[in-house]
């Protein structure tokens, strides 16, 4: 049997992976912002009448997390407002929804890894709006699944590995803070664990997930100066330096700490995710055939 699912936000680095992983048996209508934006009802009701689909992944979101601190609209809008119309429309035409959410929902001040029920207290306007979007999705009603991520990277788009990539390529020293710690996490492997939880017919409520392993910006940035260069992507090597979060002022405070607990996942899916560093060399040999491919 066929099953249907709409995919929103297919545009961005989880939806393009979400794409690329899709089993065989999943028909996946991808919508990226032009043909569905979540903020419009209307637009959300049409595609679903459309496609007859029996699942949505939300992969949409407003994820500049610094401009969401001057675009408070645009970032509640994204992130709340619409995640709660597309919970409400999935609710009244019994769809079950997958949606993104983030480790920012967490103020960073626990001393051990932040499980799923712990207690959220977003330190900006980001996590503020992606914490009010959960909180709609799961108060609507019916069963959906909430995962919340951190760091994500791939080839598509823009993110952490692809700017110290062009940093690292064109100057002779950079810094990098060293007191925010986290786990990476590349997006091909979150698309995986979305598909697993979505075939498994997980229970309604909140999973986390990243991949593997604990490190601060500073030692991911050593880490892709060092796998980047040993696979021919780099060909010189820029001085990496440590700085506090205080010499690197950013509009939107981040969380110090945002290590997500991923026990109820991995017991659920009966696997672990994969270390940091192992994906990061996987990401870096799919952006090196890519760019050969070209
Ligand atoms: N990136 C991270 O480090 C990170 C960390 C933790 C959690 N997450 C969460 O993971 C999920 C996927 O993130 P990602 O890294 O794939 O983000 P992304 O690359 O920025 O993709 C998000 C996509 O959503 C689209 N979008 C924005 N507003 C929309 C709307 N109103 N209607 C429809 N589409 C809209 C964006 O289009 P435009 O580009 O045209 O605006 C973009 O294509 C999000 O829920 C995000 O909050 C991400």
């Amino acid at each position: 049997m066929s099953h249907r699912v709409l995919l929103c936000g297919a545009g961005g680095q989880l939806g393009q992976e979400l794409l690329f992983t899709r089993p065989g048996h999943w028909e996946c209508f991808a919508r990226d912002r032009t043909a569905l934006d979540i903020a419009d009802p209307d637009q959300i009701a049409s595609a679903l009448e459309e496609t007859g689909a029996q699942w949505v992944i939300n992969a949409a979101a407003f994820t500049a997390v610094d401009a969401a601190e001057t675009d408070r609209d645009g970032a509640w809008q994204g992130n709340a407002v619409g995640p709660g119309q597309l919970a409400e429309a999935c609710y009244t035409r019994g769809v079950r929804l997958l949606h993104i959410s983030t480790d920012f929902v967490f103020d960073g001040e626990q001393g051990r890894p932040y499980g799923p029920d712990d207690v959220p207290n977003p330190l900006g306007v980001y996590g503020h709006s992606k914490l009010e979007g959960e909180r709609a999705v799961l108060a609507t009603g019916g069963d959906p699944l909430v995962i919340r991520t951190g760091w994500v990277y791939s080839r598509h788009g823009g993110n952490f590995v692809k700017t110290m990539l062009r940093l690292m390529a064109e100057r002779d020293a950079l810094s990098v803070v060293e007191d925010q710690v986290g786990t990476p996490t590349w997006a091909r492997g979150l698309a995986e664990a979305c598909w697993d939880l979505i075939e498994c017919k997980a229970a309604s409520g909140i999973y986390h997930w990243s991949d593997a392993g604990v490190c601060s910006w500073y030692d991911f940035a050593l880490a892709i100066a060092e796998l980047a260069q040993e696979q021919g992507l780099l060909d010189r090597s820029a001085e990496i330096t440590p700085i506090s979060s205080r010499d690197y002022p950013t509009p939107a405070q981040r969380p110090a700490y945002s290590v997500l607990d991923k026990s109820r996942i991995r017991q659920l899916l009966g696997r672990p995710s994969r270390h940091w560093r192992m994906q990061l060399k996987a990401m870096l040999s799919d952006l090196q055939n890519k760019e050969t491919s070209n």
